[in-house]
């Protein structure tokens, strides 16, 4: 018996000969303050009942006749209910926590049970812990085939490193943003997964990563189409420009020189006068060779981003009287797709600005840092409210449809902020591939 175990037996003692001498509810109510004070001290149910044990027979001795024997037993009874009580209760309490616990238990199980994204552990040392069943679902394998598996070998040879490197930043407690993996089906084909990955931490301690990964193939295929789409659509506006510069360039030129005939036979006071009309020629001639350069500027292919956006600005500048800064620099060289695109972007945002801005000034602006390209476009006009715009119904305009599409087919974003009369800015965002934020040779 410890200290607190023999001062509990004392206590119990007396109490219980007080009790059994008629001390009534105020012993019982001792009886009970004990049974919480054992619980709390960590003395279990079996002291308690060999505490009792000892008490009684000290009562017991005590007793001359049959009669006080059996109401002194009664009175025991009666004093160890008592002095258990709080055993009762703690029992109760912790049936019901451990029901509770059950409960959120299942109800978090078949959450991810039914979860329609892949929910996955891995232990401190690459092994996979667990899966929810719809892995099976989305890659054909069977959970038993991986689960204590190594992960790297699911992952496609290409993104191994990578998904090593992010593994080993997530082990010492970082949370990496959003990021793409291609996963190995059971079937051999590559399936592009989406993932978020965080710390599984016991305690304070880093046991493992918990993963979610969402299969994205339909939306990689919806980005293919809608880089296809543009692509032939560039191919018709190159069309289009060469028709513009070639043909009626040519129309042009035979009108020039059908003029220059007409005015040899003219006397001079009217041959002064379709000069006036040969010099208005010229600047159709002018800004037709600049539209049709415009609309699918060689300077895109042989320069890059930046110079063409000069071009543009200069050539919207000059037909519009708007004042065009182009600021900042898109930086080295991109991949076409996303350089045309940006391109196009920037064109219908002028467009927008002359149709419906009633500005003064427009700044372009592109920066970039090691992972994202971020450009701005912003207009000193009337501004719009965006949302209402955004979500009317019925006949709508399509360009700032086609931006957003334009941006999603190369994996960018478009946030826009304006305010009725406080100017117009579309901010756009597009994630640079690890080996275009290096290449600076032009194409
Ligand atoms: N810079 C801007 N300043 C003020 N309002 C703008 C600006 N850009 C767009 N808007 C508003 O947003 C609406 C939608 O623009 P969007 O480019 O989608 O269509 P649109 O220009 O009307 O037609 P489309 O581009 O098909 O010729 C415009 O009608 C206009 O009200
Ligand atoms: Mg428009």
């Amino acid at each position: 018996m410890n200290p607190e175990q023999r001062d509990l037996a004392k206590q119990y003692a007396r109490a219980l000969q007080e009790y059994i001498a008629g001390r009534g509810e105020a012993a019982l109510q001792e009886a009970c303050d004990m049974g919480r004070k054992a619980l709390s001290d960590g003395i279990g149910v079996h002291d308690m009942a060999a505490i009792q044990h000892r008490a009684l027979l000290k009562s017991l001795m005590r007793v001359r006749t049959r009669e006080e024997s059996s109401s002194t037993l009664r009175a025991a009874s009666r004093f160890i209910v008592e002095s258990l009580l709080p055993f009762e209760m703690s029992h109760r309490r912790s049936q019901e926590v451990n029901a509770a616990l059950r409960e959120s238990e299942e109800r978090y199980r078949s959450v991810v049970d039914t979860a329609r994204d892949i929910i996955f552990t891995l232990s401190a040392d690459g092994k996979i812990m667990s899966m929810n069943p719809v892995f099976e679902t989305v890659t054909g394998w069977s959970r038993t085939e991986w689960i204590g598996r190594d992960f790297l070998p699911l992952v496609h040879p290409d993104d191994r490193p990578r998904a090593a490197e992010i593994y080993q930043a997530v082990l010492t407690g970082q949370v990496p943003p959003l990021f793409e993996l291609g996963v190995r089906a059971k079937s051999g084909f590559t399936i592009p997964g989406e993932f978020v990955a965080t710390p599984l931490a016991r305690g304070s301690r880093i046991v493992g990563v918990l993963g979610v990964a969402r299969d994205i193939t339909d939306r990689k295929s919806a980005e293919r189409a809608l880089r296809h789409l543009n692509e032939a659509l560039e191919e018709e506006v190159k069309r289009i420009a060469h028709a513009l510069h070639d043909e009626a360039g040519q129309l042009l030129a035979s009108v020039h020189i059908g003029l220059a005939d007409l005015a040899r036979d003219l006397p001079a006071p009217a041959a002064r006068r379709l000069e006036d009309v040969r010099g208005l020629l010229d600047k159709i001639e002018e800004q037709l060779r600049h539209l049709s350069h415009e609309l699918r500027p060689t300077i895109l292919d042989d320069l890059g981003l930046g110079p063409a956006l000069e071009f543009l600005a200069e050539g919207v500048s000059k037909r519009t009287g708007l004042s065009i800064a182009v600021e900042g620099s898109p930086g080295k060289r991109l991949p076409a797709p996303t350089e045309t695109a940006l391109y196009r972007i920037v064109q219908e945002a002028l467009t927008n600005v002359t149709k419906h801005a009633q500005a003064t000034k427009v700044y372009i602006k592109f920066m970039r840092n090691r992972r994202f390209l971020r450009g701005a476009i912003r207009d000193d006009g009337v501004g719009f409210d965006v949302s209402a715009v955004l979500t009317r119904r019925g006949a709508r305009g399509l360009g700032l449809t086609g931006i957003r599409e334009r941006l999603h087919a190369v994996g960018g974003t478009l946030d826009i902020i304006a305010t009725p009369r406080g100017g117009t800015q579309l901010i756009l965002t597009v994630p640079l591939e690890a080996d275009n934020a290096e290449s600076d040779s032009p194409r």
